[in-house]
């Protein structure tokens, strides 16, 4: 799937930050300001990466760490990875590209900060993003109404780390 040479997935630069607020504004309706980006970055780098097709950025991903309740239950205190925003231009999709950019933020987070969980909001309507999710091993946990700006209702999706070896050997 990655076998092409002329796709690489990297950490984020400062420089990305255009073509990243471009392919955000192209791809998803939840758009950010330029120091929201740059804020996760200089907290979180290990989570912040972009998918280059011969040089050009063509997808990333955002996450970072948050310390909060377990999203598997017991009101327990947990650090968990929040996937804030991953977009792969039309073009660049189904290679594999977003699946490897969340492996590879998930794995760098994880060796660093020791997370126990994963979780992230879609809307309920985006099936290719919820099928690549449970591709990953992420459950479907709860729903919240009308929690983006159009009132659609967010699916909370979770899965447990670490990620399963063959996840991340596929990913390579
Ligand atoms: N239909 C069905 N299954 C899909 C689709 C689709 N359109 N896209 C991905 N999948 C599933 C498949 O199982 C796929 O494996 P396969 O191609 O071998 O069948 C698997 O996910 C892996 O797909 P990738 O190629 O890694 O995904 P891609 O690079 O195409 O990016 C993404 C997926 C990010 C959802 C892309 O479609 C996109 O940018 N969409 C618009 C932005 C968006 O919705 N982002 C997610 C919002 S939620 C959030 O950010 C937390
Ligand atoms: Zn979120």
């Amino acid at each position: 799937m990655m076998g092409e040479l002329a796709y690489k997935v990297r950490r984020f630069s400062e420089a990305d930050l255009e073509s990243v607020i471009k392919i955000n504004r192209t791809c998803l309706p939840e758009n950010y300001s330029s120091n929201f980006f740059i804020d996760i970055y200089r907290s979180y780098p290990e989570g912040f990466l972009v998918a280059e097709y011969n040089g050009e950025v063509v997808g990333y991903i955002m996450c970072r760490v948050e310390f909060g309740f377990s999203e598997f239950g017991r009101f327990r205190l947990t650090k968990k990875i929040h996937v804030v925003s991953i977009a792969v231009m039309v073009q660049h999709r189904r290679k594999g590209l977003a699946k490897t950019l969340l492996t590879e933020a998930i794995k760098a987070l994880d060796r660093k900060y020791g997370c126990s969980e994963v979780f992230l909001e879609v809307r309920v309507s985006n099936q290719p993003a919820i099928n690549l999710y449970r591709k990953l091993g992420f459950r479907d946990i709860r729903v919240i109404h009308h929690y983006y700006i159009d009132s659609e209702d967010a699916l909370v999706m979770a899965r447990k780390l670490p990620l399963e070896e063959d996840l991340e050997s596929e990913a390579g």
